[in-house]
């Protein structure tokens, strides 16, 4: 798409009325010279959300959020700037100069899908009216969802229709208001045999599927004949207008819902999602019958970073789904799993049980991936030693598709937890298994420099910078530049820790991630090992018993050129674990710090095993060296070891609390 010109820019600027765009999506009251609403952002009860028609700004302070017109769309719809401008020229009817004219092909194309956007729109009241007008609507398909308990409410939010089980009858209705049977037939909606037409969907409920912005991309219809002769569902085919792999059922209903809550929870059909809604939980969508793809995954990434996959009790495809799992992490969102009681799908489970019984129940129910995954394999592997080992590699791979270090870090402790064994053993199969991606990565950029690899190439080196450049067998190295990337990126940033002193049990206190780390490593009288880290923790330790705290730009000033350019990797590199922390300063979500907090003490852990265990095998080699005569001198040594393997046993037990001195 062609750049939109400055002058067509500011003219976009100067027509647009934000207190007109704004009032599209929250109800707004006039309050003095400004006006106010509830925040579209938060859950609030209490408007505080403020738009000022005088100065052209908005400003939230339930979120902090505040901009331009131009800012409040790409907030709202998670529009792009360009997006966000077109969309207020085509509000606001500016042109915008394309570079060249339209070819005859391209304004037919433009013709078809307006076409088959407006025969979809008929085609979708038709059949709604359907559910309360037509006899056989009414006695058949509104009678089976009303059973199905689904309340009149329900049914017209998501727009629920019935096809009239006859040969042709919206067929012909609709050739007769003028639709064109060219059209009608590229939506799917009618079909042709021996050059009569006739409906695709008969006797069916009619499930609308809407695109993002709510227009109709398609339907599904689910048979109310018991005969399992005839697929349960029919869906509409692809067309221009419909590329199934790119859409998501529900979306449109729960995206604000997803954005609010932070999550989107994935189940598997229609009736889940509408269900869900109807009870309550509202940030759900559906991936319809099919396996999640990544346009798919794209999608809601745009809402949120979190994802929870509700299954069936019973599901037999689990495994088949692992597949999807690492396409999530892949994607470099997060994932949880529920696994719905035998028998159940959210469907019926949420009819049987109240709203906050099914809230507690996805809450206490919900699992990382790791353990889900390592559950199901365990049970079908079950008790085979040698299948251990390949259980470990496949959960290693799955950990390895994770972009981010500091997230990837917190899963390696649970791996080595679960499995009993040590952590160099899966830093050693995350690391191999990430290699081999790399390879993989870097052989088809030389056989294919133009194709969409780039992208790919272009993502994974930025992230791996650090593992093509450094030892990656040596998980040492590593524990000691992902502590250090959390120190300097992270250290101001506030901790909530239960205080372990005795005299007042239970206490929470507040601490900074740096004054968290450089307690834990002082306490144990640990170093770094990496020159350049030294000096960086020296500068940060200095610094915090002066009561500052460092910015980046402290450290990029320095005259060592190895800070500085430390610095500038991990700046460049940063993969936050929520935006939220590099845009809104000091405001996050519980959730948000609970991640950095495990992220915090997971890096602090690792640092310290590795530290400690690298002592031992230091001692065990001298051990084995020791001139057999020298029995004092091995006594010592074995008294050390037994004294690290104590330290060892410890460091677990100390993280996550902090002891006042
Ligand atoms: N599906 C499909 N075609 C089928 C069966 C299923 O497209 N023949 C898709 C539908 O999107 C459906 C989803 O897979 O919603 C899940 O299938 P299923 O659990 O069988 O259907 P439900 O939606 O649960 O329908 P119901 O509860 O009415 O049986
Ligand atoms: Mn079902």
């Amino acid at each position: 798409m062609a750049i939109i010109p400055p002058h067509i820019v500011d003219d976009i600027m100067q027509n647009s009325r934000i207190e007109e765009v704004i009032g599209e999506f929250v109800q707004l009251k006039k309050s003095g010279s400004n006006l106010k609403g509830l925040s579209p952002f938060t859950d609030e009860k209490t408007p505080s959300f403020v738009v000022s028609p005088a100065k052209q700004i908005f400003k939230c302070f339930s979120s902090g959020k505040g901009g331009t017109v131009v800012s409040f769309l790409m907030e709202k719809e998670h529009y792009s700037y360009p997006e966000a401008l077109r969309w207020l020229a085509e509000k606001y009817g500016i042109q915008i100069p394309e570079d060249k004219p339209k070819t005859a092909e391209e304004i037919a194309e433009i013709s078809e899908r307006e076409s088959l956007y407006i025969i979809n729109e008929f085609a979708k009241e038709h059949f709604k009216n359907n559910i309360y007008k037509n006899e056989e609507g009414k006695n058949i398909g509104h009678t089976y969802l009303i059973e199905r308990g689904y309340t009149d409410e329900i049914i017209k939010k998501f727009e629920l229709g019935y096809s009239v089980n006859e040969k042709d009858y919206f067929t012909s209705i609709a050739l007769k208001k003028g639709y064109k049977l060219n059209y009608l037939q590229k939506t799917g909606i009618s079909k042709i045999k021996d050059k009569k037409s006739f409906d695709f969907f008969r006797g069916r409920i009619m499930f609308p599927i809407h695109s993002v912005s709510g227009r109709i991309l398609g339907f599904g219809g689910r048979t109310l004949f018991t005969n399992k002769k005839i697929a349960k569902y029919f869906n509409s085919p692809e067309s221009i207008i419909y590329n199934k792999s790119e859409i998501l059922y529900g979306l449109y209903f729960s995206k604000s819902d997803i954005i609010k809550q932070d999550n989107c929870l994935l189940c598997e059909g229609y009736t889940d999602v509408i269900s869900m809604y109807q009870s309550g939980i509202k940030n759900v969508v559906s991936s319809s019958g099919t396996s999640l793809t990544k346009e798919q995954i794209r999608l809601i990434k745009r809402y949120t970073n979190n994802i929870t996959i509700l299954y069936d009790g019973d599901t037999a495809g689990i495994k088949a789904s692992f597949r999807g799992i690492d396409l999530i992490l892949e994607e470099g969102l997060n994932v949880k799993v529920v696994l719905f009681p035998e028998g159940e799908d959210p469907d019926s489970y949420s009819k049987k049980i109240s709203y906050e019984e099914l809230q507690e129940y996805i809450t206490e129910n919900q699992q990382d991936f790791i353990s889900f995954k390592a559950n199901i394999l365990l049970e079908t592997e079950k008790k085979d030693p040698l299948k251990k080992a390949s259980l470990i590699k496949d959960l290693a791979n799955s950990v390895a598709l994770i972009p981010d270090q500091i997230t990837r870090n917190v899963f390696i402790p649970e791996l080595a937890r679960r499995f009993n064994i040590t952590e160099d053993v899966i830093w050693e199969e995350v690391n191999k298994s990430r290699n081999q991606t790399i390879n993989k990565i870097n052989s088809n950029r030389k056989f294919k420099p133009n194709s969409n690899f780039n992208n790919t190439v272009k993502k994974e080196s930025e992230e791996n910078d650090y593992i093509a450049n450094s030892n990656v067998k040596d998980p040492e190295y590593f524990n000691e530049y992902d502590l250090i990337r959390i120190l300097v990126l992270y250290g101001p940033m506030n901790l909530n820790f239960k205080n372990i002193d005795d005299r007042k049990e239970k206490a929470t206190i507040e601490i900074s991630v740096a004054e968290y780390i450089c307690n834990s490593i002082n306490e144990d009288e640990l170093r770094f090992s990496d020159k350049t880290f030294v000096k960086i923790y020296e500068l940060v330790n200095n610094s915090l018993k002066e009561n500052t705290f460092l910015k980046l730009s402290f450290f990029k000033n320095q005259s060592d050129q190895k800070i500085v350019q430390f610095i500038s990797e991990i700046e460049l590199n940063k993969h936050e674990l929520s935006e939220n922390w590099i845009n809104k300063k000091n405001i996050f979500t519980n959730s948000e710090k609970d991640k950095l907090k495990q992220a915090v003490i997971g890096s602090v852990y690792s640092f310290k095993s590795s530290k400690v265990e690298k002592r031992i095998k230091a001692i065990q080699e001298k051990i084995t060296k020791l001139d057999s005569t020298k029995n004092s001198e091995l006594i010592e040594l074995l008294s050390e070891q037994v004294a690290l393997e104590e330290i060892k046993k410890t460091i677990s037990n100390h993280l996550g609390r902090i002891i006042i001195h």
